[in-house]
């Protein structure tokens, strides 16, 4: 990608949100919903997309609609990457890049340096030192280098802190590399992209106070060791049974360090309320009380701490939380609009935070 594209995306954006007031007047006059994410928030708004979803034409509607910013679901993840003969592969990639150009939308990239990712190629050298580092830099200056100029952002650090608050988890790279592991991820990303903006990015930091204290002694360890952490992103994975003032906590605990702030992965699962609840009651009621707490809170940042506010995935039926391991009974319905792309309670209450008529 040449740094003459990045103008591009960002004098696209900068034409996108100039119209932006005058829609927010239009839709408050009329009562009506507004017809956009984007178009009534001054900070990126963004979602997470797939090469597959590219398919999916109502999808792609949806997506240009509401959002300017792009998290890769997966295809900026080692497995999709580095191949088990240590190759890179980043056709995919390269994909949901020109997706962004060619609509103008701001990229954001995940994941270079995951506890739970543990390929081949580099367990292969797990024994030398020194051949494991050498791979662990060309790696991470392949992945930023590629997409320089392009990547506003990069989560460079995902998932660091252990659940039960006491610890952290490095997987392969401290096992290999020792606890500096973390330092020099951020250092060699630097290196290969020095305006990007490189997060540490986990999630329960709202649900768990002991994880969220440990989350905050690493960022405290990781700046005063010096390495260059520009951001802090909050997964913000929650659920409808989230107690009420609970889901601001973490974003105003974590806005102490003045770095910019990204809402990175936000869905509230509707699926995890206790057993005994009746079941679905005004489930999509609570779900938009904790959507609308998470927004206010971002909404307090001061504008400069405002990176972005991402939520994973469009449409209930696109969400992860409807697949794999954490299908559970397929019912779940943890994103902003329904399988048939209809805004939700969740939607209007987001857009009441954006345009701060919840108080
Ligand atoms: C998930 C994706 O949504 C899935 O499609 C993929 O199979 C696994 O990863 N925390 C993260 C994200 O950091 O990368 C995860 O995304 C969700 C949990």
């Amino acid at each position: 990608m040449t740094p003459t594209r990045r103008f591009v995306v960002q004098g696209t954006m900068a034409a996108a949100l100039a119209g932006c007031g005058e829609r927010r007047v239009q839709a408050r006059e009329s009562g009506r919903r507004p017809a956009s994410l984007k178009a009534i928030a001054d900070f990126p708004v963004g979602t997470c997309l797939a090469t597959p979803y590219l398919e999916d034409p109502d999808r792609v509607a949806l997506t240009l609609r509401h959002f300017n910013q792009i998290t890769p679901e997966w295809e900026m993840k080692m497995e999709r990457v580095l191949a088990e003969d240590g190759t890179f592969h980043f056709d995919a990639a390269d994909v949901l890049a020109r997706f962004c150009t060619t609509n103008g939308l701001r990229l954001h990239g995940t994941t270079l340096v995951w506890y739970a990712q543990d390929p081949v190629a580099f367990r292969r050298m797990i024994d030398d030192r020194q051949a494991f580092e050498t791979g662990y830099r060309n790696y991470i200056t392949a992945v930023v280098g590629r997409y320089r100029g392009l990547a506003r952002g990069w989560d460079v650090l995902n998932e660091a802190v252990a659940e039960q608050g006491d610890g952290y988890r490095g997987g392969i790279w401290e096992t290999a590399l020792g606890p500096d592991y973390a330092r020099l991820a951020f250092e060699i990303s630097r290196d290969a992209d020095p305006d990007a903006i490189r997060f540490i990015n986990d999630y329960n930091l709202e649900t768990n106070p002991a994880k969220l204290d440990a989350f905050q002694r690493l960022l405290d360890r990781l700046l005063e060791a010096g390495a260059p952490v520009g951001g802090i992103g909050t997964q913000t994975h929650l659920s409808i049974d989230l107690p009420p003032g609970q889901a601001g906590r973490a974003i105003k605990a974590l806005a102490r360090f003045g770095l910019p702030i990204h809402v990175s992965e936000l869905d509230v699962s509707t699926r995890r309320q206790s057993w005994f609840a009746t079941p679905g009651s005004g489930r999509l009621e609570k779900q938009a009380r904790v959507v609308g707490e998470v927004a206010e809170a971002f909404m307090d940042l001061p504008r400069a701490q405002r990176y972005a506010f991402t939520v994973w995935g469009v449409r209930d039926k696109d969400s992860w939380l409807r697949r794999g391991p954490n299908r559970g009974d397929g019912g779940d319905e943890p994103l902003l609009f329904d399988d048939d792309g209809r805004p939700k309670p969740a939607y209007d209450s987001l857009c009441d935070a954006f345009e701060g008529r919840r108080r």
